[in-house]
């Protein structure tokens, strides 16, 4: 893309994330998730410090396969209480210009119909500022939640995440021309119904005739968020992303990752310069190296490993209050989330991982590498990834709250904006501010063609 560092603030409408136990820090903050001014604040410092979009993850179910039980999940705030992130947008919108907003949405439960009059109502409001995250959901107590008697499998997942997407660009790209709102009051005519079209769409999973519910918005399609890392999940991502988060620790996980889907992005006919790609980062920053070692060491102390046990058993789907904490982590194709076992068993080739080095190292921001050091040490690295990893930013992820953001906007972002590193936010929309270029899709994506 460019040689700027893009930043999103990887987070959760939740009092955890994916750093168990931080909410016990003093001075942390999570428990004020539910308030509309903390996100309004955490809104205004993100832009200030030169990030792209506030990227909010989400999940449904409860983190029961530790132990066969929910009790640690619950008792530990492992992304549990969660709210839905969709109502916080509007409200953050308001008080920023040039932010944009990630929201995870699940294809597995919702209906397109549904959730494109949902994000096109989020584009209007944000004035083309919102990307979608296609996620396809992991966790069986959420299939039995929502009228399933049990987990689909991932090959099904992705089968109707596709035709999902389908369903949604079609309404979104083709239903209304362009024209078709002519706001004509001498004539009444406030649409042409000759622009307006039925879709027709007739599939495996959906039956949509449209045309869709709403004219059209800024960017049409919101960006396209996605994170397949299995086989089927990265077939996913090369057909469908326009920008891909990942979290492997090492740099050669990420650049393989990385190289891998644009060459499958090429084969689908897109241009693979235009897929973004977002490695989560932990910065721990502090105003000297011995400051930030310090820090380090702190939030080290304040992981709550149970915790992070109940969270890994979730995205692995493997129990792992069964094994010995000294058992080595032997590579599966698991149903849940792939990229959290590859994080252990290939991005390191030389490295074997047992349980209690998984849970040790996970505590803070889970498969992510943690980075240490004083602003220009930071910096550093953040730059040294996208000239040498290929990445175009990160998924810059918290520990303390609003701590760790805080830190970063005050040390890192004068250090990032002092070399230039920080894209300079003047395009309308957030696909401008990822890309460089206009509103829409690019034509080489399947949703245009
Ligand atoms: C870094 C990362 C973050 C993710 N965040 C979410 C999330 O917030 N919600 C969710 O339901 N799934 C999330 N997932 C799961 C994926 O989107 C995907 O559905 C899952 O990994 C299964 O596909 P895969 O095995 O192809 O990766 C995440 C995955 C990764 C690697």
């Amino acid at each position: 893309m460019s040689d700027y560092v893009h930043l999103n603030l990887f987070t959760m409408n939740a009092v955890e994330h994916v750093s168990p136990g931080s909410w016990r820090h003093p001075g942390d903050r999570s428990a004020e998730y539910t308030d509309r001014e903390y996100w309004t604040e955490v809104a205004r410092t993100a832009e200030r410090g030169g990030f792209d979009a506030v990227f909010f993850a989400d999940v449904r179910g409860v983190y029961d396969v530790y132990g066969d039980d929910r009790e640690t999940a619950v008792e530990r705030a492992v992304q549990t209480p969660a709210n839905d992130p969709t109502y916080l947008v509007p409200a953050m919108a308001e008080v920023t210009d040039e932010l944009g907003f990630a929201v995870t949405r699940s294809t597995t439960y919702q209906h397109p119909y549904e959730l494109a009059r949902q994000f096109s109502t989020l584009d209007h409001l944000t004035d083309g500022r919102v990307a979608f995250n296609v996620v396809t959901s992991y966790l069986e107590s959420a299939a039995i939640n929502l009228g399933l008697d049990e987990r689909m499998d991932k090959q099904t997942r992705y089968d109707r995440a596709d035709e999902f997407l389908d369903v949604c660009y079609a309404l979104w790209e083709d239903s209304w021309d362009e024209d078709a709102v002519v706001r004509d009051a001498d004539r009444g005519v406030y649409t042409e119904p000759d622009g307006v079209h039925r879709i027709d769409h007739e599939g495996e999973f959906f039956d949509v005739p449209g045309p869709h519910g709403c004219e059209p918005s800024p960017q049409r399609t919101p960006v396209v968020f996605q994170a397949g890392s299995s086989e089927r999940g990265r077939e996913f991502a090369a057909r469908n992303a326009e920008a891909v988060f990942c979290s492997q620790p090492t740099e050669e996980g990420v650049r393989e990752y990385v190289e891998d889907l644009r060459e499958r992005a090429a084969d689908y006919g897109r241009d693979p310069d235009r897929l973004a790609f977002f490695p989560g980062i932990v910065p721990v920053v502090g105003e000297t190296t011995a400051a930030a070692e310090a820090k380090y060491e702190r939030l080290r102390n304040g992981v709550d490993v149970e915790a992070t046990l109940a969270l890994l058993s979730g995205f692995l789907d493997m129990d792992l209050s069964e094994l010995d904490p000294d058992q080595k982590i032997d590579h599966i194709e698991t149903d849940a989330i792939q990229g959290t076992m590859n994080a252990f068993t290939q991005s390191d080739p030389d490295r074997e991982w047992t349980v209690r080095e998984v849970a040790e190292f996970s505590g803070l921001g889970t498969t992510s590498p943690v980075v240490v050091g004083d602003p220009t040490e930071v910096a550093d690295e953040l730059q040294r990834w996208v000239a040498e990893v290929g990445v175009d930013g990160f998924n810059v992820k918290e520990v303390v709250r609003t701590g760790s953001l805080d830190d970063f906007v005050e040390l890192v972002t004068p250090e990032l904006r002092e070399r230039g590193l920080l894209p300079p936010h003047d395009a309308d929309t957030l696909r401008g501010t990822l890309f460089g270029d206009g509103p829409r899709l690019p034509e080489t994506h399947p949703a245009r063609r």
